[in-house]
């Protein structure tokens, strides 16, 4: 495990990087007021890396955590920045940080920035410890990221509502869910909201098969059904299946996509009582001079795994929650 040291650990700051996730503020809110509270001087960098690349630092106090706890979003903004896979750019977020007397980060993050934290600290000896946040849950290592529960609450609940209309109609749905490289959020949701099939890229289910789903309820007297989908590279990947489902047996699927609907929103209390863990312990980490690693949960217990770790490995879903969505659903 990687060790700096921390006898001159006088100012932390703390980032929120990637696509936002519900329960994000509780996180900052928890590293702020901890190191705090330590003695420790906190900085926000605003807008992700591409706030760090632009020197976009303030200090953050513990008033400025007031009423925050229950907001979606982000306080400290966020962003993707590409111009992080160079390494001329990592050099200048290396030198902004130096400049500006930060001892070490918290970045909140998917696993892309916490890739991006993994390099600034092999590069340019900067220590980061990472908070895994994003409503994919697609980082290795923990088995639950902030953001997860809210999203999954959020597109069950709107499949939920789509169920009455499916229902009163006698029609088949096709829910387009988040999650372009994951299937996660399409499973939970496909197996809370009673979904038929779950599409996702690293399902084999076919259109073939779930229209075979279909008709077998058809002929037990059921007149609606929902299908659940991940999104694909762009959102839109329900209006090719139902197109595929058309063509190959004549039934009309009506298209919902639920998009960014399932990033906003108060943070469910998992999602809180997550985010305070983590931010806490992220502090905590520093504080014994750890870096280079991520806090993740795993078994109800708060876990540390190296960053190098996550880059290098996948989170597998189970498949198992998919074939049972199916059995329970015919
Ligand atoms: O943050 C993760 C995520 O919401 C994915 O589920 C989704 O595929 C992607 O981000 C969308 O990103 P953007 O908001 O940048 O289009």
């Amino acid at each position: 495990m990687a060790q700096f040291s921390n006898d001159q650990l006088k100012t932390i700051a703390v980032m929120t990087s990637g696509g936002d996730a519900p329960g994000m503020n509780a996180a900052i809110r928890a590293v702020v007021r901890l190191a705090l509270s330590n003695g420790i001087k906190v900085k926000g960098i605003f807008h992700g890396y591409q706030g760090l690349l632009d020197n976009q630092i303030e200090d953050l106090s513990t008033r400025m955590m007031a009423n925050i706890i229950q907001k979606g979003g982000t306080i400290l903004k966020t962003g993707r920045a590409p111009e992080m896979h160079k390494p001329e750019a990592r050099k200048k977020a290396a030198d902004h940080l130096k400049s500006q007397n930060i001892d070490a980060i918290v970045c909140i993050g998917g696993d892309g920035s916490l890739t991006g934290a993994h390099l600034l600290w092999k590069e340019h000896g900067i220590p980061i410890v990472g908070v895994p946040g994003t409503i994919d849950n697609d980082i290795y290592g923990s088995e639950l990221t902030i953001g997860f529960d809210t999203a999954i609450n959020t597109a069950m609940r709107s499949i939920d509502q789509i169920r009455d209309t499916a229902a009163s109609h006698d029609r088949l749905f096709i829910v387009e869910v988040m999650g372009r490289n994951s299937g996660f959020i399409a499973t939970w949701t496909g197996l809370s909201g009673g979904a038929e099939e779950i599409f996702f890229q690293q399902n084999p289910v076919t259109v073939d098969h779930a229209i075979e789903h279909i008709k077998r309820g058809m002929a037990r007297g059921k007149m609606s059904s929902i299908l659940v989908t991940a999104e694909g590279e762009k959102p839109g990947r329900a209006y090719d299946l139902s197109e595929a489902i058309r063509k190959k047996s004549g039934f009309e699927a009506k298209v919902c996509i639920l998009g960014h609907t399932q990033r906003g929103g108060a943070p469910t209390a998992l999602d809180r009582v997550l985010a305070s863990q983590l931010g806490a312990k992220a502090v905590e980490v520093l504080q014994n001079g750890q870096c280079d690693l991520m806090v993740g949960i795993m078994k109800n217990e708060v876990c540390l795994v190296p960053h190098g770790d996550i880059a290098q490995n996948k989170k597998a879903i189970d498949l198992k929650l998919v074939k049972l969505a199916q059995i329970l659903s015919t």
